[in-house]
């Protein structure tokens, strides 16, 4: 076995499945196959026969591991944290140094960062052993290589601070199974709450959320187990660091 194949997966762990990218990714996923289950953490209740949701007000190490501690009689084929933000109640993106403060940027590295190896951490008995991907949403603006404009202080470490944990999560699964896929994927720029302030400014194309499902699980379901350790676009191509 190559990579993984949809038609093989049983059990799907899906974080985020109340935004938009997240929802439209449960959704493409109940309808390509019709016989997996989606077992889910979020903050409100997800409706849906084949969903098994557990809520918990915070999303933390210890509700991740009582949430596991509920689903640890299974093993995960695919793993998937969409969990992220850009803006809440202590303002948006900093345009410059002057807006950056250390309660934002504790709350983007919280949010953004640390939930995946928390998550990495607590699943890590319950992985598939004929082959898994473990997946989280980073952001293009989180290359370093490709930051041209400066700015976004928080959002941007984070996610360049959550692609440094997924690439030592796939380099220690790596050692002792073949047969891992752990990636961060930018889903490109998409239509939802988490967007909708700054998608005026953009110049390329903004996505519906059901374009980027599918955009995603492309490169899920397309990319070799050898490709694990990448930061990939929505389209497949691999991103600088
Ligand atoms: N949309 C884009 O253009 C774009 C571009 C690049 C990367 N991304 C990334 O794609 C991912 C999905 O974003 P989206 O566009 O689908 O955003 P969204 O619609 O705003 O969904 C965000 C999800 O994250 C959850 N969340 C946010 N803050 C949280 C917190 N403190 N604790 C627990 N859960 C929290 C939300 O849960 P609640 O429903 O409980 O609030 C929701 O499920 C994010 O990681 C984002 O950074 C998006």
């Amino acid at each position: 076995m190559e990579k993984i194949e949809l038609k093989n997966i049983k059990n799907v762990l899906l974080l985020g499945a109340t935004g938009g990218i997240g929802n439209a990714i449960l959704k493409h996923l109940l309808a390509e196959n019709l016989s997996l289950n989606i077992y889910t953490l979020s903050r409100s209740q997800i409706e849906h026969p084949r969903v098994h949701n557990f809520i918990a007000s915070t999303i933390n190490e210890a509700s991740l591991s009582e949430f596991i501690g509920t689903v640890s009689n299974n093993k995960f084929e695919l793993i998937i944290n969409t969990i992220g933000y850009l803006e809440n109640e202590l303002g948006g993106p900093e345009k410059s140094l002057r807006d950056v403060s250390e309660e934002k940027l504790i709350e983007y590295f919280r949010t953004n960062a640390i939930l995946t190896p928390l998550l990495a951490k607590a699943v890590r008995n319950n992985l598939s052993p004929d082959g898994f991907a473990f997946v989280a949403l980073s952001a293009m603006v989180g290359s370093i290589g490709e930051n041209e404009l400066g700015g976004w202080y928080g959002y941007r470490a984070s996610k360049s601070a959550l692609n440094a944990f997924l690439k030592n999560i796939a380099l220690e699964w790596g050692r002792t199974n073949k047969h891992s896929l752990v990636l961060a994927i930018h889903p490109g720029t998409t239509q939802t709450r988490l967007s909708e302030k700054f998608n005026s400014h953009v110049a390329h194309k903004v996505h519906s959320p059901a374009e980027a499902a599918v955009n995603i699980c492309n490169v899920i379901f397309s990319v070799p187990f050898s490709m694990t350790g990448n930061f990939l676009n929505w389209d497949g191509r691999v991103i600088d660091w």
